[in-house]
């Protein structure tokens, strides 16, 4: 089914109920949300696409609670948001790791706020790193790994607080293709094994099909929701099927219908770090 109208499920974890954001920006106001609506269950896994400064990754810094100034509701678990909170993980647009920080030493970074023994803290990133693939590269620093490396220690990151909905803006945007479709492998394989619910901003449309439950296409300026495209597909998924072609297809019609598509930028890696919102 595709609507903008879905069936409101009976718990969801996450609601958006009438959300919309405004910027003040240049003595003026930039309205980057405007009514968003969605209803999210326990265990799906939502891909949001959409041109770039439509307000995807707003939309990200509201639920992960990073920015509370919004109107409307977002509600986790029925309660509204009103800041950060270690059931909601997130990997952020550009990987953002301390170059002056170990893998382990970045990962611990998403368990700062869960008053750990430092054992259990030790434990917890061990366990971490294993699922990541990591093992032997605890001690390295930044500088040292490839640019999937690092993705794999932001996501290391996002999830050793075990949190029940990860959020993820780009996580793969600056890999090439073939680690790209490892690390999305490997993201399907953790999403099974913990059940977490999963919402993935991404502007490659091949991958939202790959991954996603539904894909939620937002149209900018404002930013609002154009359409949901459910994905039936069962996993694994074959990119060279009938059907993925076809939703493909159909999604980029979506996206570039009406000729407004802007791309979002090229991904510069390492990025000098100026803040982490930890
Ligand atoms: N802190 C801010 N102050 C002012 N304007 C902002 C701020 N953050 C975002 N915006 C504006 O809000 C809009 C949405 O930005 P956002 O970063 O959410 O877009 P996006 O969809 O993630 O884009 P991209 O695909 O390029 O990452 C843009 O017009 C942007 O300029
Ligand atoms: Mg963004």
């Amino acid at each position: 089914m595709n609507s903008l109208t879905h069936p409101p499920f009976d718990t969801p974890i996450v609601s958006f109920r009438q959300v919309g954001k405004h910027f003040a920006v240049d003595g003026g106001e930039l309205e980057a949300i405007r009514d968003f609506d969605l209803d999210i269950r326990e265990g799906e896994s939502i891909a949001i696409v959409g041109s770039s400064g439509c307000g995807k990754s707003t939309l990200l810094r509201l639920l992960v609670g990073l920015d509370t100034e919004f109107s409307g509701e977002i509600l986790v678990d029925g309660q509204p948001v009103t800041g950060i909170g270690s059931e909601r993980g997130i990997v952020f647009q550009e990987h953002r790791l301390f170059p002056w920080l170990s893998v382990e030493q970045n990962i611990a970074l998403g368990l700062a706020n869960e008053g750990l023994t430092q054992a259990e803290r030790f434990r917890r990133v061990e366990q971490l790193v294993q699922l990541v693939g990591l093992d032997g590269f605890q001690r390295a620093y930044p500088h040292q790994l490839s640019g999937g490396m690092a993705q794999r220690v932001a996501i290391a990151r996002g999830l050793v607080a075990s949190p029940r909905i990860l959020m993820l803006d780009e996580p793969f945007g600056a890999l090439d293709a073939l680690t790209r479709q490892q690390m999305q492998d490997e993201l399907l394989a953790i999403r099974e094994r913990a059940g977490i619910t999963t919402l993935l901003v991404t502007h490659d449309v091949e991958e939202a099909i790959f991954l996603a439950d539904r894909v939620v296409v937002l149209e900018p300026r404002p930013g609002r929701i154009k359409r949901i495209v459910d994905i039936d597909l069962p996993h694994p998924r074959t990119r060279a099927s009938f059907e993925f072609h076809q939703l493909r297809e159909e999604l980029l019609h979506e996206l570039t219908g009406n000729g407004e598509y802007r791309a979002p930028p090229v991904r510069v890696e390492d990025l000098p770090l100026a803040f982490i919102a930890y």
